[in-house]
């Protein structure tokens, strides 16, 4: 498969762009800075310049089977990214996989009551433009991926995409590698289970 990843210098987009590379697939990058980061000067990436912020010049993607995004809000960078890229990436004619937050939107209290005063606490604010964000890009017919707090770590192998209305709420707060969460992403992107709906990214660390 051709696969676009927005975020691709992010901590996640970096893990989807070599699992992909991995799993044989041609990979486009979509970088605000192309002449820095994690894929600059790569022979086996295609960068394209795409700055969700500046939609009259994001890059057509109608050769790519499907979009992965990995978008964060950057550190110094204000709030409004994540709904642009949601509005961009509706709007392009191809699938989409977009990376959430567990505890947004229609995940609150999901993972947990300690899980959701840490997301309070540490995320804030952002938790709002997360759900807009998610919103958009379900309507726009995206999988959107509610991922739990995500640390380094391999690809667990008991790896597993779990539909929000099926997800157990756990105990403690819950946890997964952000390779387990590029790994479960790609999955989807090979073999598509779900259309429009929440998939909880699930994995031992
Ligand atoms: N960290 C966690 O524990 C956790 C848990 C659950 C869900 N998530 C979600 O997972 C997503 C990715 O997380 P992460 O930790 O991998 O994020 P990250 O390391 O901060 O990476 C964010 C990526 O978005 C790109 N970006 C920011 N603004 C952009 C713009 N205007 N146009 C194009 N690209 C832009 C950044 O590019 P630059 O390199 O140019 O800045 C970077 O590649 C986030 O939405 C986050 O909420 C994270």
């Amino acid at each position: 498969m051709r696969i676009a990843v927005l975020g691709a210098t992010g901590r996640v987009g970096r893990l989807i762009v070599e699992q992909g590379l991995q799993r044989g697939h041609e990979v486009v990058a979509l970088v605000r800075r192309p002449q820095t980061g994690a894929v600059h000067g790569r022979p086996d990436v295609e960068v394209r310049r795409a700055d969700v912020t500046a939609p009259a010049a994001f890059p057509d993607l109608t050769d790519v089977d499907v979009v992965l995004s990995a978008l964060g809000i950057g550190k110094g960078d204000g709030p409004g990214a994540l709904v642009a890229g949601a509005r961009v990436l509706a709007e392009v004619p191809v699938r989409t996989l977009w990376l959430g937050a567990l505890g947004s939107g229609p995940s609150v209290g999901a993972g947990g009551g300690i899980y959701q005063c840490i997301m309070k606490a540490f995320v804030g604010e952002e938790l709002t433009e997360k759900a807009a964000a998610d919103a958009i890009a379900l309507d726009g017919g995206a999988t959107v991926f509610h991922a739990p707090d995500l640390w380094t770590g391999g690809v667990s192998t008991g790896r597993r995409n779990i539909p929000l209305e099926d997800y157990a709420k756990p105990l403690l707060p819950p946890h997964a590698s952000r390779a387990t969460v590029a790994a479960l992403m790609l999955d989807e992107a090979e073999r598509p289970t779900r259309g429009a709906r929440i998939l909880v990214p699930v994995g031992r660390v």
